[in-house]
């Protein structure tokens, strides 16, 4: 297919030369949701409740000290800080194992996945500035028995509100009538503001799913064998998003 121009910035299939720009979009585009997981969970009620709680019994154990309940609270703070880093870091080398090891093979080679950047000149060269990753996902009730599902979406900081994310999507859901599935589904987690309001934008109605929220966070304290650690489901839910076509 020849490149969209737009604007500033066209969109257009990968290369392979693209390779390292896509996994740079990707790894700041997830890891960039630590620091808003991260508010989200201290400031909610749960949290707040716990951490005054094991501040209270550091400045009690601590015979009545002001430091021992900083330090009570501080090491809570930190926990909650490694499992919100963990959790994305942890995606983030899954996917770089899996489909992003091989883009070639996952992406070029297999007719039903599709993945596209956007590129714009900056300074007189050609530079990727986003990146949108599309493939098929089984479900037997939908269409031909197939939906597909963004994989990956990102847009370079310094290229957002430029309509470059939206574009992106619509390329991905062009792909997907051209392929014939019954819809396009995305997953986001909750700190993912930016990517849900464009989302509502675009017009995908959504759902939550909590219980996938919580596996995830489950599988990330198993990993480092703190299973005994239950401190809250509520730290990142999954929002499932449609966008149906006419
Ligand atoms: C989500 C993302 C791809 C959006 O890219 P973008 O190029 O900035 O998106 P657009 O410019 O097309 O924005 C379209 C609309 O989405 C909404 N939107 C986008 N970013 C927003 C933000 N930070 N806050 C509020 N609304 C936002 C707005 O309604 C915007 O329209 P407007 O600019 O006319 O108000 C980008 O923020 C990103 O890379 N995020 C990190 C990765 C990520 O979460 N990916 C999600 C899917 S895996």
């Amino acid at each position: 297919l020849a490149p969209i121009f737009l604007n500033n910035f066209s969109i257009r299939e990968y290369r392979p030369s693209d390779k390292s720009a896509v996994v740079w979009l990707l790894q700041d585009g997830i890891l960039e949701h630590v620091y808003p997981a991260f508010f989200k969970a201290m400031s909610h009620p749960d949290h707040v409740g716990i951490t005054l709680s094991i501040s209270m019994a550091g400045y009690v154990l601590g015979g009545s000290s002001y430091l021992q309940a900083l330090l009570f609270g501080g090491a809570w703070a930190g926990l909650i800080y490694y499992c919100c880093q963990e959790i994305y870091q942890g995606f983030l080398t899954r996917r770089l194992e899996a489909d992003m090891a091989d883009i070639q093979a996952t992406y070029l080679e297999k007719p039903g996945n599709g993945l596209w950047v956007a590129e714009a000149e900056v300074r007189g060269q050609a530079k990727v500035v986003g990146m949108v990753a599309v493939g098929p996902e089984f479900d037997p009730g939908a269409g031909n028995g197939c939906y597909g599902e963004v994989s990956h979406m990102a847009v370079g900081f310094g290229w957002r509100r430029r309509s470059v994310g939206s574009q992106l999507a619509q390329r991905a859901l062009e792909f997907c009538k051209e392929r014939g599935y019954a819809h396009l589904a995305l997953n986001l987690s909750s700190p993912q503001t930016a990517a849900a309001a464009l989302t509502r934008k675009l017009g995908f109605t959504g759902m939550t799913l909590q219980k996938k929220g919580k596996i995830l966070w489950k599988k990330s304290i198993l990993r480092k064998k703190l299973v005994s650690l239950k401190i809250s489901s509520l730290l990142i839910s999954i929002h499932e998003l449609f966008a149906h076509f006419p």
